[in-house]
Order: structure tokens, then C-alpha cells, then sequence
């Protein structure tokens, strides 16, 4: 029996079933990440997400916020959303020689517990807040600790809030800060969420949806829309 027509086809066939797939050159790529940068604390922000249900980024994001830091050596770090505080950790190691004020809000009580047990026990210098993140709560905490404004923030409170939060993060940077927003396909359901007309987050997806137009349209922002983790937008102000 004859399986192909022609060397030429038998040739195309090969060449593509010795190709490994999508997802083996994805595992790769991030094994060799893995051991291109090391977390010493890895394991407890791992055991966090599985065993106490924070929400938080995965080790792709956090070795890519860790590379952001890496480069962009930001003195004046905020972060809207503590969780676990993996984030949070990722940033600090790559801004570690340069960072003058960290500071991040979590708004429950038992994270934020949690999470300042963490920074004390591992003398970080991260100023956790408990409060919800608002305008007038970074304006006052700015002015007490004279900071003009921040270079890196890393926006990851409730998705249906990132226009809100967008405007007042607005107010609060310069010049080429930098700002990255997690979770932009809304646990994967962004696009599925956004073609129903009602039911369970579809208003939050729309509301996320339309976000994302907006800031890929955003003449004032640089913005760089990547499929890593729950899918990051990093965006520069011009
Ligand atoms: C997705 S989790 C953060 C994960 C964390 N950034 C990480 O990747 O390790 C979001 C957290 O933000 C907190 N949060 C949401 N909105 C907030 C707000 N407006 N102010 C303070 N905390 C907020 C939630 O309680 C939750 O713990």
C-alpha cells in the first residue's frame, strides 16, 4: 500500500512528526527558566496557592516580574493585592540593591496576617498595608514617607476594579513607570465570559474585556500584552 504521493509529501510528513509540540517546547522553556532563576522560597508560595487557596501568579510570572525588577531597578514599588505575597517576593528580589519603599495592600485579615509573619520572619523590607487600596490611603502613606511618585506597580486586586485602579495609579507615577496588570484573561474565561449576555462574572469579564481594548489603544501607555500565566500586560508610560 502507498502512503504517499510523493517524496515531497513524505518529506513534509516527516519533518513535521520530528517537530516536539507546543506544549513540550513551553515545558522546556520553562524548566530551563527554573534553573536560570532560583526562588529560595519558591516552595511556600507553591504550598500557599495548593493547600491554602491564595490566589496567586504562577512560576512563569514570577520569574518574569523578577526579570522586569531585574531591569528596570525600580526604587518606589507598589502593589494593589498581596495574597501569598509571591508577587510581592519576585519584585523584591529583582529590585532588592535598589528599592527605597515597597509597599503593598491586602485587605484580608487573614492574608494580611499571614503574609506580615512572612516579611518579619525573613526581614524584608516590605510594608504590608491592611487596608483597601484607594486614592486617598497611597496619598497620605506617600506624603508621610516623601515619595514622589512610584516607578513599578503590580496591579492584581479584583478584576472588575482595573479601570478604577488604572485612574488612580494614574495620579501616583512618572515618566517610563512601569505598570504590569496580572490575570488579564480572567482565569482563562475572559473570552468566553464576554460572548454571553448574563450569568456568573460575565459582567466583570466585559467590564476586564473592554479594559484591555482600552489600555491596547492608550496613546499615553507603551503596552505589551503577554500569554504567560493567567495572561500580563505591561505597559510604560510615555
Ligand atoms: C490574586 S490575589 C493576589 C496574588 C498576589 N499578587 C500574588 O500573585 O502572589 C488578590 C489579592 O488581593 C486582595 N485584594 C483585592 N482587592 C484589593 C484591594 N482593593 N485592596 C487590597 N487588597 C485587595 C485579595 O484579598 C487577594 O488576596
Amino acid at each position: 500500500m502507498k502512503f504517499f504521493n510523493s517524496s515531497k509529501e513524505k518529506e513534509n510528513f516527516d519533518e513535521f512528526y520530528q517537530k516536539s509540540s507546543t506544549k513540550e517546547l513551553i515545558n522546556y522553556i520553562n524548566k530551563l527558566n527554573a534553573l536560570s532563576i532560583m526562588f529560595e522560597d519558591e516552595k511556600y508560595f507553591t504550598s500557599q496557592r495548593r493547600y491554602e487557596k491564595v490566589p496567586a501568579i504562577d512560576s512563569q510570572t514570577a520569574r518574569l516580574l523578577y526579570f522586569i525588577a531585574l531591569m528596570k531597578k525600580p526604587s518606589n514599588i507598589l502593589e494593589i493585592g498581596f495574597g501569598s505575597g509571591f508577587s510581592a517576593y519576585s519584585l523584591y528580589c529583582g529590585a532588592v540593591n535598589n528599592i527605597r519603599h515597597f509597599i503593598t495592600y491586602e485587605h484580608e485579615k487573614k492574608r494580611f496576617t499571614r503574609g506580615k509573619k512572612y516579611i518579619e520572619s525573613k526581614k524584608i523590607d516590605i510594608e504590608l498595608i491592611f487596608d483597601d487600596f484607594n486614592e486617598q490611603s497611597i496619598k497620605r502613606l506617600m506624603e508621610k514617607e516623601k515619595i514622589v511618585a512610584f516607578d513599578l506597580v503590580f496591579i492584581d486586586g479584583v478584576k472588575r476594579e482595573y479601570p478604577v485602579y488604572f485612574d488612580q495609579v494614574k495620579k501616583i507615577i512618572c515618566r517610563d513607570s512601569i505598570l504590569i496588570f496580572d490575570n488579564i484573561l480572567f482565569n482563562g474565561k475572559l473570552l468566553v465570559l464576554n460572548r454571553k449576555k448574563d450569568g456568573k462574572n460575565t459582567e466583570g469579564a466585559k467590564i476586564l474585556y473592554s479594559f484591555n481594548e482600552n489600555l491596547a489603544k492608550d496613546k499615553d501607555f507603551s503596552t505589551l500584552f503577554l500569554p504567560v500565566g493567567d495572561g500580563i500586560a505591561i505597559s510604560i508610560k510615555n
